[in-house]
């Protein structure tokens, strides 16, 4: 009996240990992936500063907004017509290549095409919400 015990608090203590690792290594994945995205972003911030005094609008609360909805920034009719609404699929496709999706828009760059940078970039934008 009392042997028992001890084998089932082993187990119990496997477990938490396990569930423990797979957290924080998630945790420490989703934390380096947007630091990459920081890294990546830089090419962004030559045109989107948080000041939004940039060449593109401020990037700030992005997630959710309406495309071309900021009142300090002169979007392109075809970005303000977009009806876009950015979430994770529409910058997505938006980052990976920008005038695919707003044929016209002036926002210069031609897209990152890896999807692992464009993934990074999107967990950094989380951050700026
Ligand atoms: C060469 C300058 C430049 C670079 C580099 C650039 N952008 Fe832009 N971006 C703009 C401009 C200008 C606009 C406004 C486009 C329009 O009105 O059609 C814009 C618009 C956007 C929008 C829509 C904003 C809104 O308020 O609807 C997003 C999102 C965006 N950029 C993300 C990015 C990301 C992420 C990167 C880097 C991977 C990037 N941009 C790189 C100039 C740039």
């Amino acid at each position: 009996m009392h042997i028992n015990v001890m084998k089932n608090n082993r187990r119990l203590l496997t477990w938490t240990m396990l569930i423990c690792t797979t957290l924080a290594s998630t945790a420490f994945a989703e934390g380096s992936q947007a630091s990459r995205g920081e890294m990546l972003f830089q090419t962004c911030a030559a045109c989107h500063s948080a000041l939004g005094d940039g060449i593109g609008p401020d990037l700030t609360g992005i997630y959710g907004k309406k495309a071309g909805s900021r009142a300090d920034f002169m979007y392109s009719e075809a970005l303000k017509r977009s009806g876009i609404v950015w979430d994770d699929a529409t910058l997505r496709a938006f980052i990976s290549d920008p005038q695919a999706v707003v044929k016209g828009t002036t926002m210069t760059f031609p897209g990152y095409p890896s999807p692992a940078d464009v993934d990074a970039v999107l967990a950094y934008l989380k951050q700026l919400n």
